[in-house]
């Protein structure tokens, strides 16, 4: 059985509620795809609308606790010691697709410190959830990272810049020394999954630039609780503030670190 402590109670209340009326989006959606205006304007306001959910039922449960959301940024608590990282829909462009590779993500922080994770889609029921020193797990079921120690029968996931962001080349040049080595490469356009995906060993490594605090805080939590290993691209732990992320089992992480330092563009 998954260990739930009394946040991470708290937290699924508040993901399957807010997932609820994505869930019907998500239907909704497969009309507005037709449509001339396109489903833009509909998902920013299913954005919103989730993160102003989540806050409501977070605040009704932990009144006084912090906030940083990607839609409404940084909410001061009274209580300084806690706050609430949140990614409305993590995978949007997946979402406003019609691709059920998404996910509410929220992490909890106590005194700068992860301690719950949430990663939730509430399409597919998929629920990844961890929480500090009691492990991560996958609906009712512990994970542990993938067991392989060789690049060669790997999958590895990233995530690469679309239109108008930087970093274009780099990503093809990681993408080609990685490809080259290993099994296959996967982009699924959720970050919060790909993590999650790590945590359950279906992915072997991610790797990805520029993400934000709220794609990956919960992410972060889960793949640690799985026994994996998680840093920057240095070989840091400045993830949340430098935006970039590694991870994988103890094995492959030094090969995966290697390899990305090496790459030039
Ligand atoms: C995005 C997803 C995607 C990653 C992008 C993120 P959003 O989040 O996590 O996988 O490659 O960098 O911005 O915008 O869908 O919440
Ligand atoms: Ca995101
Ligand atoms: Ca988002």
């Amino acid at each position: 059985m998954a260990y739930l402590s009394p946040a991470l109670n708290v937290m699924i209340a508040a993901a399957r509620k807010a997932g609820r009326p994505l869930i019907r989006d998500f239907g909704e959606l497969e009309n507005l795809q037709v449509s001339m205006k396109g489903p833009a304007d509909f998902v920013t306001s299913a954005d919103k609308r989730t993160e102003g959910i989540l806050i409501e039922e977070l605040t009704k449960a932990r009144p006084g606790y912090g906030f940083l959301g990607e839609e409404g940024g940084v909410i001061e608590g009274k209580d300084k010691t806690h706050r609430f990282i949140i990614d409305p829909i993590d995978g949007t462009t997946n979402f406003m697709h019609g691709i059920p590779q998404f996910a509410i993500s929220i992490a909890l922080e106590r005194e700068g410190h992860l301690v719950s994770a949430l990663v939730f889609n509430p399409v597919t029921d998929d629920l990844f959830t961890a929480e500090k020193g009691h492990g991560a797990f996958h609906n009712n079921k512990r994970l542990r990272v993938a067991a392989r120690k060789e690049l060669g029968p790997s999958v590895i996931a990233t995530g690469v810049p679309f239109m108008g962001k930087e970093g274009h080349a780099r990503a093809l040049a990681e993408m080609g020394a990685v490809m080259n080595v290993t099994a296959g490469i996967r982009r699924m356009g959720a970050a919060s999954l790909d993590l999650a995906f790590v945590a359950a060993g279906r992915f072997d490594g991610f790797w990805e630039h520029g993400l934000q605090p709220w794609d990956i805080a919960a992410g972060i939590l889960l793949v640690k609780e799985a026994g994996g290993v998680i840093t920057d691209l240095n070989g840091g732990e400045q993830m949340m503030t430098n935006g970039q992320v590694l991870c994988a089992n103890e094995n492959l992480h030094p090969q995966l670190l290697k390899l990305l330092k090496s790459t030039k563009a």
